[in-house]
């Protein structure tokens, strides 16, 4: 199957594990849902024109908030993801440990919006913000709007 696809259902299934769960979370889970398969979307398409791995930012993206999603908080989400994500990763038996260390390092490095990193990591925070920026979530930190204006001018041109 499709390692994308697979990914998303994966996360999906996750994410459902929360559903009942009485825990306070910062996102609502609908929003983690939307926000995982269209980030992942705005990923694919940025890679595509950057010539970077296409599927590798594709499930960079799905999975970047996985911190938030296992805590439901915001704080230091992108970080606390980082373990779990690598055993989540590797328990899913698709992925080389050199692609399980590449995706967990880019959803680590995701809130880091001022830092330059790899193209795939360079893809994430990009998609994130851009995502964010299209369901009209609130762009307030100056490293999210410069790179916002960044990408925005990217995909017009
Ligand atoms: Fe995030």
């Amino acid at each position: 199957m499709n390692r994308i696809f697979e990914m998303q259902r994966k996360m999906l299934r996750k994410i459902a594990e929360f559903q009942n769960k009485a825990m306070e979370r910062d996102q609502p889970l609908d929003w983690e849902r939307v926000h995982m398969i269209s980030c992942a979307k705005i990923g694919e398409m940025l890679a595509l024109k950057r010539g970077a791995d296409t599927e590798m930012a594709a499930i960079a993206c799905s999975v970047h908030d996985y911190g938030r999603i296992l805590t439901g908080k915001q704080k230091n989400h992108a970080v606390a993801g980082y373990e779990p994500l690598l055993l989540f990763l590797t328990q899913c038996g698709c992925f080389a440990p050199d692609e399980v260390e590449l995706i967990a390092r880019a959803a680590k490095k995701h809130s880091n919006k001022s830092e330059v990193g790899t193209p795939v990591e360079e893809i994430v925070k990009d998609a994130d913000v851009l995502d964010c920026y299209q369901y009209g979530l609130p762009i307030e930190r100056e490293e999210q709007r410069l790179r916002l204006t960044k990408v925005l001018a990217e995909i017009s041109g």
